[in-house]
């Protein structure tokens, strides 16, 4: 079933291209987004005020991207939370609100009772989710179903990457509906979109570079993860990814935030990673870079094709191709989704399988 694949997280991280095809075309139809199988009218995006995402993990961190760019794109208010701190808050859920919970299984607990409590409180409910007919499928008012397939890997990677896409409908769809962005706008975001599948496939092509860099690494103790916007949601993935199955404590930091305790921490050698995607903060991110450099950090820089300058900053430099930087997400997340599986293969460590760790998470 592995396909010739070592482990099934390498042969999930390889079926993203298609996970992402898959998913956009089954909501695009004549290059226009179609979120009719929802049930998400226009009438119903231009009325809305409020989101609130919700979920766990990973799916946690595609809200914290989502949220950079719903709020782009759109004028609706948004909060992200866990599932486990949303449920305890005693959040006054506006009128106008919708509650996206966004989860592969379906199944996990905390976010089936914040879905529970949203439609107590009377509030109408969307769920992104990978698995037919799951519990949190079953019970949402609205459901859009990535289309991913089955995930074997404990470690998520191609449901989140269709998950990002998810919302990536949903928002450019929502600012079409309420005349925040052209038609015309949101056709050429779409064409873009359809781009990513292919451009997921030239990162893949990198993936030797990586797997060398990753096994320098194996003996590290703490990696750091950093980057501002779109590219600290990023860095919260890669932060999970690599503690999850290689072991090694990581931490991703909002790169602004680094000064304010944690520098301290970084030792001669210590890896970190800078994202940097996202051109209005790239310089921000690279001041940031020189400050742990300073002090010993070993430096990766994660930025687009052209950034070249980069490299009098950085130890080592990968390269994604340039996108519009709403998606940025779907490209930089692959090289760092194959940084944490390569740590842990020169580790040997049972990458499908970590320790304590199950698939879906049906305990509170
Ligand atoms: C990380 C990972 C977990 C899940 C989380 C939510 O690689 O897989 O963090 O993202 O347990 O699970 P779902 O999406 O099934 O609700």
């Amino acid at each position: 079933e592995k396909s010739g694949y070592e482990h099934f997280m390498i042969k999930e991280i390889h079926e993203q291209p298609k996970a992402v095809r898959d998913t956009i075309n089954a909501y695009v139809k004549d290059g226009q987004i179609d979120l009719s199988e929802t049930g998400l009218t226009d009438d119903f995006l231009k009325s809305l005020d409020q989101l609130y995402i919700v979920a766990c993990g990973s799916a946690y961190h595609v809200g914290v991207a989502a949220r950079y760019v719903i709020e782009d794109l759109t004028s609706i208010h948004i909060e992200v939370d866990l599932a486990s701190e949303f449920r305890y808050r005693n959040l006054k859920l506006r009128d106008h609100s919708l509650v996206i919970i966004i989860s592969q299984s379906g199944e996990t607990a905390d976010s089936l009772a914040a879905l529970r409590l949203a439609k107590d409180k009377g509030v109408p409910t969307l769920a992104i989710v990978n698995v037919i007919g799951s519990t949190i499928a079953r019970e949402a008012d609205h459901v859009m179903y990535t289309l991913a397939g089955p995930e074997i890997a404990v470690a998520t990677t191609k449901a989140y990457s269709t998950q990002l896409i998810a919302t990536y409908l949903f928002a450019v769809e929502a600012a079409r509906a309420r005349g925040e962005i052209t038609q015309e706008k949101a056709d050429e975001m779409v064409t873009e979109m359809q781009t990513l599948p292919e451009k997921i496939e030239r990162v893949l092509n990198d993936k030797d570079r990586i797997q060398w860099f990753a096994a320098k690494f194996a003996n590290a103790k703490d990696m750091f993860f950093i980057g501002r916007g779109l590219d600290y949601a990023i860095s919260l993935e890669g932060s999970l990814k690599m503690k999850e199955i290689s072991y090694i404590h990581s931490e991703a930091y909002a790169a602004g935030e680094l000064k304010h305790g944690t520098i301290s921490l970084i030792e001669k050698g210590t890896l970190v990673v800078g994202v940097m995607t996202q051109s209005k903060l790239f310089e921000k991110t690279r001041s940031n870079m020189v400050e742990v450099g300073s002090r010993g950090g070993y430096l990766m820089g994660l930025t687009t094709y052209g950034n070249y300058s980069i490299e009098d900053t950085v130890n080592f430099t990968v390269y994604v191709p340039k996108t519009d930087e709403h998606f940025m997400t779907s490209l930089a997340v692959i090289p760092l989704q194959l940084l944490g599986y390569y740590v842990s293969c020169a580790k040997g460590l049972d990458v499908d399988k970590p320790r304590n760790l199950a698939k879906s998470v049906t305990v509170e």
